[in-house]
């Protein structure tokens, strides 16, 4: 996770960087970053409640 903040940032093309956060966690098939399956677990995004993801998503933008 280190550097996110800005990777996070160029993923996308339309994407803010807490957008492509938040999508990562609540969708993760949906961008599949290059070289890896899809293989993140859905349940994060299925058990965090909404204010947890803002917090979560509020911390990978400062790494
Ligand atoms: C709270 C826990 C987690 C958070 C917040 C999280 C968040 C993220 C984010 C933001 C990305 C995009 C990374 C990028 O664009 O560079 C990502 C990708 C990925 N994550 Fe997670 N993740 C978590 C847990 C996990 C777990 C437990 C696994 C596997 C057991 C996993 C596997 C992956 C893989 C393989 C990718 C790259 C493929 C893809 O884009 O889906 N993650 N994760």
């Amino acid at each position: 996770m280190q550097g996110i903040a800005e990777r996070a940032a160029d993923r996308v093309e339309g994407l803010s960087a807490s957008d492509y956060l938040e999508e990562s966690i609540m969708e993760p098939g949906a961008h599949l970053v290059e070289g890896y399956d899809d293989v993140m677990p859905r349940v994060i995004g299925r058990t965090i409640s909404q204010e947890e993801l803002e917090e979560l998503v509020a911390f990978l933008l400062t790494q």
